[in-house]
């Protein structure tokens, strides 16, 4: 019998402060969901001063803005409070002040109304990510096992998905996360924060991309490491000395470090699709929006007949939506909720 319900999401590991709506009906083959809204209150213009996200503010400013965004997913989704069944919050990975704003924000809510609260992990968040458009993606069933790229300021993974509920990571990067890399990057080079959509917006005038070392590109393991190819392009901006005012030259330094950073990315996510027979491969986190990589795995796909899942760009970089759309999947896959009061905030949760 299908089973129809309304969760209320709600992320602020990091800098923004999100709030959806989703309305989830559990059918016997998998969760038919609709997202009815999805409200996020960026703080980059708050952080893009300091170069980088500063966690007290960021703190700071979810409290201002939470009750505002909350309110907004309600009222943009033509709901309320009493018609929510589910409240699902982001316990962590993530900056431990952020956090703490989400869910003991989640928990007052739940006190309050006695409704049940679903803990997410981000990372889980970013996982089911491209899944949203889940009624139109009818292949879904047919697309395990899946190797799933993770990739975002804060992490760099490789999983294997056996089917909607069985996951192992296979490889992590050892060092610096490559949207890290991106931000890394773009400060050098004095551009704006967050980094990595100006790195590729600037990779676009290149005319002959700088070549930098591929990192762990043959190593027999699905790691990654971005730190060695940041410093590769550091010492090459100190060695152009004035010249690095150039448009052109800068613009071959962002192609150059791009298409470094993809190369591996697209090697080692191949490699995985095929020792482990892969029908399918996925793409998600703020790095996804970069589109050099979803062509590169797009096309790898292609070549390999291969599904590929990808969000659209709205679903990449942090949002609530993707939090109730875990905390859906984690509810299909046979999740029980348990005292809410007994959720922390866990900066280092794992997958
Ligand atoms: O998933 P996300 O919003 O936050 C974390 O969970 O970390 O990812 C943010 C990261 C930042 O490092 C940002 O520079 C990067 O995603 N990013 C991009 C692009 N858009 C966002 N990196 C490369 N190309 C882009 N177009
Ligand atoms: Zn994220």
């Amino acid at each position: 019998m299908e089973k129809k319900y309304t969760i209320l999401a709600i992320e602020t590991s990091c800098d923004e402060t999100a709030a959806a709506v989703l309305s989830v009906a559990n059918t016997q083959k998998l969760p038919k969901i609709t997202t009815l809204s999805s409200v996020v209150k960026s703080q980059i213009a708050l952080h893009s001063k300091f170069g980088g996200v500063v966690p007290e503010a960021a703190a700071r400013a979810h409290v201002k803005n939470i009750l505002p965004v909350v309110t907004k997913a309600l009222s943009d989704a033509g709901s309320q409070l009493s018609a929510i069944d589910y409240i699902a919050i982001t316990a962590g990975p993530g900056l431990v002040p952020s956090l703490i704003v989400g869910v003991e924000f989640a928990k007052a809510l739940s006190f309050a109304t006695g409704k049940p609260i679903i803990p997410v992990n981000h990372l889980l968040g970013h996982l089911y990510s491209p899944f949203g458009q889940i009624g139109k993606s009818a292949g879904l069933q047919t697309s395990f096992p899946m190797i799933s790229l993770i990739v975002s300021g804060g992490h760099t993974m490789l999983v294997l998905m056996k089917n909607i509920k069985e996951y192992k990571v296979l490889g992590e990067t050892v060092d610096d996360a490559v949207g890290e890399a991106f931000d890394k990057v773009a400060k050098l080079l004095g551009l704006p924060y967050p980094g990595g959509p100006e790195v590729s917006r600037l990779a676009k005038q290149a005319k002959h991309p700088v070549i930098f070392p591929r990192p762990m590109i043959n190593a027999k393991n699905y790691n990654f490491s971005f730190s060695g190819l940041k410093t590769a392009v550091l010492y090459y901006i100190k060695d152009q000395g004035l010249k690095i005012k150039d448009a052109t030259l800068r613009a071959d330094i962002c192609a150059g470090f791009q298409e470094a950073a993809v190369e591996v990315l697209a090697a080692k996510t191949l490699r995985a699709a095929k020792q482990y027979n892969a029908r399918s491969i996925s793409l998600s986190g703020g790095v996804a929006a970069n589109e050099t990589l979803r062509d590169a795995l797009r096309s790898i796909c292609k070549e390999q007949n291969l599904q590929f899942f990808v969000p659209v760009l709205g679903l990449c970089t942090d949002n609530a939506e993707m939090i109730g759309l875990a905390g859906a999947f984690m509810l299909y896959n046979g999740f029980k909720p348990k005292n809410p009061l007994k959720i922390k905030a866990d900066p280092n949760l794992i997958l």
